[in-house]
């Protein structure tokens, strides 16, 4: 049962939050622009390509938690409440959570519609019965909750480690906006990525295929089309380089030549091996995780984690 409503037309002008984020962060010193803009069509794409790749072992990780821990997510959270996915993407970890703790209504939010309605659709399809009420938005910012889930209690999703994208005062920002968003009573089920060996990490973020260099030079086409830009994108490379001390991996595009370049109207200039920082994806120990959780409003309760200590599901009850 797909409860939805009519996707507003988008506009083909310039985006200008798009326009306000790319050109603040080419004028910063060093230039660093926020990885929400990733996700166009093609990026998302890419990004679901990334997923599947054998470097990328945190997607397949945690689907293999989800699959696995059915039994005590159960036991963990009870039956009955509204699952509210942020950043449902195309939903494909989501089946084995919905199987297991048989929700009153499943909500996804995510920013691009039309990824949205169809994984949504397909949602709906293989969980008849299951009101299926997608919300469009970005959850970074206010957003409200469909009214048909008023009264039921809730479980907030929030898998693939999503969290690690946001600066630390950032995620906990978040982590207190889900908070009162989901209301006393709530969980929070959360992936989160943990740090291991820098090797691994940067493997995963710099195949052998080039998706992912693909993912990131894919901002630059995404600034050419939409903001009248004119980026010569044979002179940028994709970097992955492990930061240790921030206990992250950072996404760059590392150009190859003295440039100049437009966006928006506005000029700009990059020096031969400057980069624009395009993404962090931090990662976590035991410790730092339950930090992070407590300092956003959440006490963590549970927590699922494969052999190898790659990645941790945790359960948090609103604090
Ligand atoms: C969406 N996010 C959790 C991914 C990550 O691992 O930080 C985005 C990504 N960037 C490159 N590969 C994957």
């Amino acid at each position: 049962m797909l409860l939805t409503e009519d996707a507003p037309n988008i506009a083909r002008s310039i985006d200008p939050a798009f326009r306000h984020d790319i050109v603040t962060g080419l004028s910063r010193s060093p230039k660093a622009t926020p990885p929400t803009w990733f996700y166009d069509r093609r990026g998302s794409e890419l990004f679901e390509a990334i997923t599947d790749l054998p470097e990328y072992y945190p997607t397949r990780t945690e689907t293999a938690l989800l699959a696995r821990h059915g039994v005590n997510f159960a036991a963990a959270v009870g039956k009955g409440r509204a699952v509210v996915e942020f950043g449902a993407g195309s939903a494909r970890k989501t089946p084995h959570l919905l199987r297991a703790i048989a929700p009153a209504a499943y909500v996804p939010i995510d920013i691009s519609g039309d990824f949205l309605h169809a994984s949504s659709a397909a949602l709906a399809a293989a969980f008849p019965g299951l009101p299926v009420l997608p919300v469009v938005g970005d959850f970074n910012r206010p957003l409200a909750l469909p009214g048909a889930i008023e009264d039921l209690p809730r479980l907030g999703f929030f898998p693939g480690s999503t969290i690690g994208n946001m600066e630390p005062d950032a995620a906990v920002d978040l982590l207190r906006a889900m908070r009162r968003l989901l209301g006393d009573g709530a969980k929070l089920l959360i992936g989160m990525d943990r740090i291991k060996d820098r090797d691994r990490l940067v493997a995963a973020y710099d195949d052998a295929q080039g998706v992912t260099a693909a993912f990131n030079l894919n901002l630059v086409e995404r600034i050419n089309r939409e903001l009248e830009g004119d980026l010569p994108i044979e002179s940028f490379v994709h970097r992955a380089i492990w930061n240790d001390d921030k206990a992250r991996i950072e996404m760059h595009l590392e150009a190859l030549r003295s440039l100049h370049f437009h966006v928006a109207g506005q000029c700009f200039h990059m020096d031969a091996g400057e980069t624009i920082h395009t993404e962090s994806s931090h990662k976590y120990g035991a410790r730092d995780e339950r930090l992070l959780l407590r300092a956003g409003g959440w006490e963590p309760a549970a927590e699922w984690i494969d052999d190898e200590g790659l990645f941790a599901l945790v359960l948090a009850d609103a604090g």
